[in-house]
C-alpha cells in the first residue's frame, strides 16, 4: 500500500531509537518533529555539559572561573575577549604577558591546542586538547561562564 509502512528514526544523540510503526507520511512528520525538538532541546544543554567536563577535567586544577582567585594559573574569570596577562595580582612570565594576544575565541583555540606553540616558554604545563570539539565545547563553557 502506498501510504502505509513504517519509520525509524536514530535521531543522534537522543536517547534510543525510536520507532512509528502506522501510516508512513504522518509518522515522517512526528519523526521530524521529535527530533528536531530533540536536536534543538538537548544539543546545546549536551554540549555546555561537555564544555563544563572539559574544564573540570583539564584545566580547573590550575585555573578558576571566580574573580580574582588565581591558582597555580590566573583566574579565567572573563578570559574570553581579554588580552593576556592581565587577570589581576597574578605573576605571568614574560612569554605570556607579552606575546600580545587577545584572547578571543580563535586565539583560545589556537592557544588550547598546543600551548608551547602559540606562547613558547609559557609557564602553562599543558599539553594541548587536541581534539576540536573538545576546546569548542570548552571555549562556549568559557565565554558563557567566566563573566566577569
Ligand atoms: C598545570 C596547570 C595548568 C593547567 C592544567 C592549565 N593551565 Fe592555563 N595557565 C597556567 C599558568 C601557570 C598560566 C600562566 C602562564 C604564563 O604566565 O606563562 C596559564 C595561562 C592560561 C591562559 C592565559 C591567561 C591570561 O590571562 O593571559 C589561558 C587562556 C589558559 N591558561 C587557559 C587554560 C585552559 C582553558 C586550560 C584547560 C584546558 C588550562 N589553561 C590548563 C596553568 C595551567
Amino acid at each position: 500500500m502506498a501510504f502505509s509502512g513504517s519509520g525509524t528514526l536514530l535521531a543522534p544523540g537522543c536517547p534510543g531509537r525510536a520507532t512509528w510503526p502506522g501510516h508512513f507520511a504522518l509518522s515522517a512528520i512526528v519523526a521530524g518533529i521529535v527530533a528536531g525538538a530533540c536536536l534543538f532541546g538537548s544539543g546545546a544543554a549536551r554540549a555546555e555539559e561537555r564544555g563544563e567536563a572539559v574544564f573540570k577535567r583539564n584545566c580547573s586544577i590550575c585555573h578558576s572561573l571566580d574573580s580574582g582567585k588565581n591558582r597555580v594559573g590566573p583566574s579565567l574569570a572573563g578570559v574570553v575577549g581579554r588580552p593576556a596577562g592581565s587577570a589581576p595580582q597574578f605573576h605571568y612570565s614574560v612569554a605570556n604577558s607579552a606575546s600580545g594576544i587577545v584572547w578571543t575565541e580563535d586565539k583560545l583555540d589556537d592557544y588550547l591546542a598546543d600551548p608551547q606553540r602559540m606562547v613558547p616558554g609559557t609557564l602553562m604545563v599543558f599539553p594541548g586538547l587536541k581534539n576540536s570539539d573538545d576546546r569548542q565545547a570548552l571555549i562556549k563553557f568559557l565565554a558563557e561562564n567566566s563573566a566577569d
